[in-house]
């Protein structure tokens, strides 16, 4: 990126959307948020005094919200970060294969048309490792290996990288980051996902019931995550154009058991309890391998799982998130009323 760059967000008001846009303004870069504000906008609030912040309120779903959001005297964007989706396996469950579908593949497609009609030259898409399954032969899986989605919510991030990828149009070249699962705090923390999630329920109701204990996940903290789509606003277009990327760290590959014992260290009292069923879902056992992004766009995290507890046990305690089962953190709770 050179010293200001235009770069449109969306689904910019989001857990790492709204973390995005401000690491972008404090270097300098125009930002476009482009949100429907499914959970709110407060995560965005302290942007709004900044000059090089637009906010847009829309769903990108409609054919022509890029182009309305876009600001007149403006240049026209270097980058698309499209983050705008039904995110995670709850919320695609709850809402059904029509409804996934059109938040989080169609809609992909309608930015990803705009992005290149009106000469958007690169499209970042934030996909998940969730797209790998299961592991069949208990190998770290690649960006080579086959995809086997076990997810509604998987199936269209993996129709939506396919979608991307199959485009032959050389104005909006397309990089798929694949990854790990967040975790730590961002203007919209979720407390949806494992780790945020396992430090909340160990300290609220000092028990925690984990199902898969021997499973592997992989995590990267939301600081890093951010830096690893920064890299790749900034990588030269031949590392990025038709790639995709895992986006995580080795020392992030931990089995559930191994997250639990992070968590006993700072919550000893905490009562664990395992079940060795298995549930619908996306049930991941996966090692992912991490060694493109380091090869190729010299990516390495500053973070590790154990400071992510720390932080987020740290705001709880101090009330400074007072009721993290609240909906307006959950993905899942809040489609379902
Ligand atoms: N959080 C993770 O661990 C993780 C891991 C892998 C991939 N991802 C992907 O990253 C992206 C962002 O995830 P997140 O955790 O920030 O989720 P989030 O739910 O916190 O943020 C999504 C944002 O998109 C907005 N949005 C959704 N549909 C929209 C639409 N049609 N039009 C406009 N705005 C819309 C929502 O209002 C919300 O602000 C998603 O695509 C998700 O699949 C997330």
């Amino acid at each position: 990126m050179t010293s200001q760059e235009h770069i449109l967000i969306t689904g910019g008001a989001g857990y790492i959307g709204s973390y995005l846009a401000g690491e972008l303004l404090r270097q300098g870069h125009r930002v476009t948020v482009v949100d429907e504000l499914l959970f709110g906008g407060e995560s965005l609030l302290s942007y709004f005094s900044d000059p090089d912040f637009h906010f847009f309120q829309a769903d990108v779903w409609e054919p022509r919200a890029v182009r309305a959001a876009l600001r007149g005297d403006w240049p026209t964007p270097t980058a698309v970060v499209h983050l705008a989706a039904l995110a995670g396996f709850p919320a695609c469950q709850a809402v059904g294969q029509q409804v996934a579908w059109r938040y989080n593949v169609e809609a992909t497609q309608h930015v990803h048309q705009q992005a290149a009609e009106v000469g958007i030259p690169r499209f970042l898409y934030i996909s998940t490792y969730s797209n790998y399954g299961l592991s069949e032969d208990g190998e770290p899986v690649t960006e080579d290996t086959f995809l086997n989605p076990q997810s509604l919510y998987a199936e269209t991030k993996v129709a939506s990288e396919r979608y991307l990828l199959e485009q032959t149009n050389p104005a909006c070249h397309p990089l798929i980051l694949r990854l790990a699962t967040v975790y730590g705090l961002s203007p919209r923390p979720r407390f949806d996902m494992i780790i945020n999630q396992f430090v909340w329920e160990a300290f609220r109701h000092h028990k925690l019931v984990i199902y898969q204990r021997g499973y592997s996940r992989s995590f990267i903290h939301i600081q890093d995550a951010v830096h690893g789509i920064m890299l790749g606003l900034q990588a030269p277009e031949e590392k990025i154009s038709g790639e995709v990327y895992n986006l995580g760290v080795p020392e992030g590959n931990l089995t559930k058991d191994e997250v639990v014992k992070l968590i006993l260290k700072r919550l000893p009292k905490t009562l664990v309890r395992y079940k060795d069923i298995t549930f619908g879902g996306d049930m991941r056992d996966i090692t992912v391998s991490f060694e493109k992004i380091q090869r190729q766009l010299g990516f390495q995290a500053q973070k590790t799982v154990d400071d992510g507890v720390r932080e987020i046990l740290e705001a709880i305690q101090q009330g400074v998130i007072q009721n993290p089962s609240n909906e307006r953190y959950r993905n899942a709770r809040f489609i379902v009323q």
